[in-house]
């Protein structure tokens, strides 16, 4: 095998698509092997072209990428300690002593190693051997690294140029007591990626908001919303008098004339297009100021064409400023759309 120069990671049900994206971005670009499920190695490109051609325009499927500088074969298993020597020893030259670091570890199944131990005996020695400051919160750079029954992959990066703040992209967030559905981390993992700060005491609209996860979330921000599905909502929203339900389809309350709103979202169980056109329709009920986000579900076999189509009927009335599959999207993705 030829050595890796760049790992990279997206829902494995996404595969083609990501995949397309590299080739679009580094043409040369060879992804060689795929390590685990949605985790690939690829070649003959430095890891810095991809990452720069991202920085220009970010794909939307691969979810995280990170460099390979180091690949150590793993014949047998090999003591923490040891194993983290030989990476900080390695990779301490890749380190900018002036910047914040932090170690991101994904161990692959059946590889006997965890990924805190590697993290923590790692970031000590490249302590030993650089003044860099230790931000697991906030850091610049991240020395990535991926083990898998056959070898250990390490690489040095800035924070940015790995399209997620998480390990392979992973954001996992903690189940809340009160919580309504799954569907409320796709709403916190999309505020968190695309920085939408939400106005104090703001005016939201949730179209397909039942059972109303995301309406929760935006009443646990402070915003006042509009709930539109023609479901019902959990009776824990039921007696919140900032919870306007309506009990209506989008497109009969787009009919009875809306309000105006700080923020749109809309995770609606319909067709790409449909849903694109909808929230044309209702982006002058949005102020110029706003942020509108929405989900694209995706048929088994997603076609770029059908996304390419979906974007155009958005641009109509909204600048696309985010497009990714988030880590709990399934068959779908996310848009940040600025008016
Ligand atoms: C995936 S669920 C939404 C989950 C919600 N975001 C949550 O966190 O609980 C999709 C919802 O879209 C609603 N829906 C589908 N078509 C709609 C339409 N034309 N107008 C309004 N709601 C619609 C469905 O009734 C369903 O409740």
């Amino acid at each position: 095998m030829k050595t890796p120069t760049f790992i990279l990671t997206a829902a494995a049900d996404s595969a083609d698509l990501a995949l397309a994206e590299v080739a679009k971005a580094q043409p040369a670009a060879e992804v060689m092997e795929m390590l685990g499920e949605g985790i690939w190695a690829g070649t003959a490109v430095p890891f810095s072209s991809l990452a720069d051609a991202w920085q220009q325009q970010p794909p939307i499927f691969v979810r995280h990428v990170c460099p390979v500088h180091l690949t150590l074969p793993l014949t047998e298993t090999l003591d923490v300690r040891w194993l983290a020597e030989a990476i900080g020893v390695d990779l301490a030259a890749w380190i900018d002593p002036q910047t914040p670091f932090s170690v991101q570890t994904r161990v692959l199944p059946n590889a006997p190693y965890k990924p805190y131990d590697i993290n923590t005996a790692v970031a000590q020695s490249i302590q030993q051997m650089t003044a860099a400051p230790l931000d697991v919160r906030a850091p610049g750079q991240i020395l990535s690294i991926v083990i898998t029954q056959r070898a250990a992959y390490a690489g040095v990066s800035l924070a940015v140029y790995n399209l997620s703040d998480w390990a392979g992209g992973m954001r996992r967030f903690a189940r809340e007591p009160g919580q309504i559905s799954r569907a409320e981390f796709k709403l916190l993992e999309a505020l968190e990626l695309f920085r939408i700060a939400l106005p104090p005491r703001g005016i939201a609209l949730d179209l397909g908001a039942a059972p109303g996860g995301w309406t929760r979330i935006l009443r646990q921000r402070e915003q006042y919303v509009t709930a539109v599905d023609p479901a019902a909502l959990h009776p824990s929203l039921h007696q919140d008098k900032r919870v306007r339900h309506l009990r209506l389809t989008a497109e009969m309350y787009r009919k009875q004339g809306p309000d105006h709103f700080d923020l749109i979202v809309n995770d609606m169980r319909l067709d790409a297009r449909d849903s694109a056109r909808l929230m044309v329709a209702f982006a002058p009920y949005l102020y110029a100021h706003g942020s509108a986000l929405m989900t694209v579900k995706l048929p088994a076999q997603a076609q770029p064409a059908l996304i390419e189509h979906t974007f155009d009927i958005l641009q109509h009335a909204y600048r696309i400023a985010g497009a990714r599959q988030l880590f709990h999207n399934r068959s779908e993705i996310t848009l940040h759309l600025k008016p």
